[in-house]
């Protein structure tokens, strides 16, 4: 593909008061990504990053940071004037910094998140093809309302005459069916002559990007309008509850996504699956399950009922009962979790390991085979394989000040209810008697009791019994 002579241009400044939220708009997530971040990953399938230029203003530098290791341009539009004011300053900071301008600009808008690079590349051709001014990206949507119309000059051919805004829709206009998307392709000198002729004489009294469709049919140039396959594309995101419509539609395409290469999932409308997340074949997903961020599970594996999985690496053929939360952790291959099973991060659980119902971990290697599977805490250990951990025992790793490891060698037995007092080392083949609290090293082979002794007093209670008696006789 020839991208040379164009560059794309994401509209971000704005401050989404409609969101009647303090978080920037293109901050705000669907699919478990950032609006900015989604339109931005579609742009980058179309050019490089530093041919992109992100406009932001409204608490910018934290939409900054949020995208900065995207590697885009930044152009800063302090006051939001509106979209024609956002061009503005992208004209501006060419003039500015020097760099080159190129032919042809593609614009997009960073609360159009569904934008696929496919309808991206489409609206580039036609604007080749058509040798047009400028050319519209437009959609036909079940509800138009409070997008800005395209009015064509005959229904049947791409020329436009004009984008009107809702609210300057005359009434025999509010009828019009077809949609500005609100992302365009532009004779990049074409559009740099007529920003500085835009005024605000409107209803939002801003600068509307969207004047210069008319202007430029008044020059004679040529405005032509392509329509996107699916409108769902390009709907806006102009209000929490478009947005969660939004990923809606997302999450059900990642759901898509997934049965389509093999996965099962039980009523797709009640998981919560992140655009990223990867799934092999024949895994079955039950509903109420999350999988979010960069979450990777394997083929054969499942997933049980109301568990939440973050960021989290699990191998082929694992068993995740009900309830579990893992965050950054890894499972190898056969596994078996839970049920409620809490993984924190940098668990790593080995082949064929089990966690079961309520254990805790965290910064633990577990070797394979190896068993906690009752109310356990396990943090900042190392525990070889093949090991029993009996039913309550838990390392102490934290001092109040410091964090301190314990090494538990392979085939080692720990009683239940023991205290491992970190740091510790329990050596291989060795026994922990239960109810222990442990300290010292366990040397191979030893059994460790580390409790104290049980006494029996015969009779005892027939005993006191009798004291009682006699005190009230
Ligand atoms: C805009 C279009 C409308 C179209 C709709 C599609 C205009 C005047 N109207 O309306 O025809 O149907 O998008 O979704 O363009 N922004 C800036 N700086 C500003 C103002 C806005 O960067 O000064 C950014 C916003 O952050 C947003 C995008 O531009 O990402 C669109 O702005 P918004 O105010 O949402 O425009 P709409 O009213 O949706
Ligand atoms: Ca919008």
């Amino acid at each position: 593909m020839d991208t040379q002579g164009f560059a794309i241009a994401i509209m971000a400044a704005g401050k989404g008061t409609r969101l009647k939220s303090k978080r920037p708009k293109v901050l705000h997530e669907i699919g478990g990504r950032s609006l900015l971040l989604h339109v931005i990953a579609a742009a980058q399938q179309i050019v490089p990053a530093e041919q992109i230029y992100c406009i932001i203003g409204h608490e910018a530098e934290r939409v900054r940071s949020a995208i900065a290791p995207t590697g885009v341009q930044f152009v800063m539009q302090e006051e939001q004037r509106g979209t024609g004011h956002a061009l503005q300053m992208v004209k501006a900071y060419f003039a500015l910094s020097g760099q080159t301008i190129p032919e042809n600009l593609l614009v997009l808008s960073g609360d159009v998140p569904l934008i696929r690079p496919e309808t991206i590349e489409l609206i580039r051709e036609t604007h080749l093809r058509e040798r047009a001014a400028m050319t519209i990206l437009t959609a036909v949507p079940p509800n138009p309302t409070g997008y800005g119309r395209v009015l064509r000059v005959d229904p049947g051919k791409p020329e436009v005459t004009a984008i009107v805004e809702q609210k300057s829709l005359r009434p025999d206009q509010l009828a019009t069916p077809e949609i500005n998307s609100g992302i365009y392709c532009f004779q990049t000198a074409a559009l740099f002559e007529k920003l500085d002729l835009l005024d605000t004489n409107n209803a939002h009294g801003e600068f509307y990007l969207t004047d210069v469709a008319a202007m430029m049919v008044a020059d004679g140039q040529r405005v032509v309008a392509v329509k996107a396959d699916s409108a769902d594309e390009v709907l806006g995101a102009n209000t929490i509850a478009e947005m969660m419509h939004l990923d809606a539609a997302m999450r059900l395409n990642t759901a898509r996504r997934l049965m389509a290469s093999g996965v099962t999932i039980f009523q797709p409308e009640t998981c919560v699956i992140d655009a990223e997340v990867e799934i092999g074949a024949d895994t079955v997903i039950e509903p109420h399950v999350q999988l979010l961020g960069s979450t990777k599970i394997g083929s054969d594996c499942r997933i049980r009922s109301y568990s939440v999985i973050e960021d989290t690496v699990i191998g082929e053929r694992v068993t995740v009962r009900n309830g579990c939360i893992m965050g950054s952790a890894f499972v190898a291959d056969d596994a078996v979790l839970g049920p409620y099973a809490h993984l924190r991060p940098e668990s790593r659980i080995g082949e064929a390991a089990h966690i079961g119902n309520f254990v805790e971990t965290k910064k633990v290697t577990i070797g394979k085979g190896s068993k906690a599977n009752h109310l356990n805490y396990l943090g900042d250990a190392v525990i070889g394989e093949g090991v029993n951990i009996g039913a309550g025992a838990i390392t102490c790793n934290y001092d109040g000040v410091n964090k301190h490891q314990t090494t538990i060698g392979d085939n080692v037995f720990v009683g239940s209810d023991s205290t491992l007092v970190a740091p510790v080392t329990i050596e291989s083949g060795s026994y922990v008697a239960a109810g222990s609290t442990i300290t010292e090293t366990v040397p191979t082979g030893a059994l460790a009791l580390g409790r104290a002794r049980q006494t029996v007093k015969p009779g005892w209670v027939e005993q006191k019994a009798a004291q009682r008696k006699a005190r009230k006789d």
